[in-house]
């Protein structure tokens, strides 16, 4: 019997802990404790300003080359154009701002933060204009988080890379949204209107929320299946033994 009351237990507490999932900040470099409002976050960001898990500063800096945040470069093979730099703004703001971001939200063993992002479904539109406005660039590298030389301070094309097109790097919208963090995002052929996926790019109220609440409550029903099932195969075997 303390197994189905363990069980049910289980249940009850997965089912709290979701709620946080709706509303939270990663435990990363500059993250927040909690979101809230920040009426002054700057430009980009500003999107953000009624809940957010960065702070004003944070988003100022999000707007600078080699910002104190990251030191990173985004120049690292000639000066990046503005209409491709505009969208690694963005994707800064959406990284660092987002209270939206738990369902994709895992533990990582990294000694500049505790918790990353994984497969956030990304609207295709918003990985689309971005490779659109980017593919004329230049870059060494396909997964801009590893591999730098870093010994001066800011990231450098490492020994042995060359620069090369971006759309030799990365041939479609697909390969660059996956490939550049490591796979923070998963590229998706839902629009922006689906709510099925994650917008860098919005106005007005923050749509995202929506749609971590429907990611959530898909891998909730999993979840209650598996609950189910370890119910059934509890009292299965209960039954067996007696
Ligand atoms: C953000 O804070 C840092 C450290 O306190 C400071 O050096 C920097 O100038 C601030 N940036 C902006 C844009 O206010």
């Amino acid at each position: 019997m303390w197994v189905v009351v363990l069980v049910m237990l289980l249940a009850l507490s997965s089912g709290s802990h979701s709620l946080d999932k709706l509303n939270m900040c990663m435990d990363a470099t500059h993250h927040k404790v909690k979101p809230g409002p920040e009426g002054q976050l700057y430009l980009q960001c500003a999107p953000w300003r009624d809940n957010a898990c960065c702070t004003a500063n944070t988003s100022a800096e999000a707007h600078n080359d080699n910002s104190y945040l990251y030191n990173f470069n985004w120049n690292h093979c000639g000066a990046m154009r503005p209409k491709c730099k505009q969208h690694f703004i963005q994707d800064t703001c959406f990284y660092e701002c987002s209270p939206h971001l738990g369902p994709w939200i895992q533990p990582v063993d990294q000694t500049w933060r505790k918790e990353r992002i994984l497969n956030v479904p990304l609207c295709m539109e918003d990985c689309h204009d971005w490779w659109e406005d980017c593919k004329d660039e230049m870059t060494c590298k396909s997964n801009w988080h590893k591999g730098w030389d870093w010994s001066s301070g800011i990231n450098k094309c490492p020994d042995g890379s060359k620069c090369r097109k971006w759309t030799d790097v990365y041939p479609t919208p697909k390969s660059m949204c996956e490939q550049i963090w490591s796979n923070s995002y998963l590229y998706t052929t839902h629009s922006k209107t689906s709510g099925r996926c994650m917008q860098l790019w919005f106005t007005g109220s923050n749509p995202n929320k929506k749609v971590a609440e429907y990611y959530l409550n898909n891998a909730q029903q999993h979840h209650s299946l598996t609950v189910t099932s370890l119910l059934f195969l509890a009292v299965s075997s209960l039954s067996v033994l007696s």
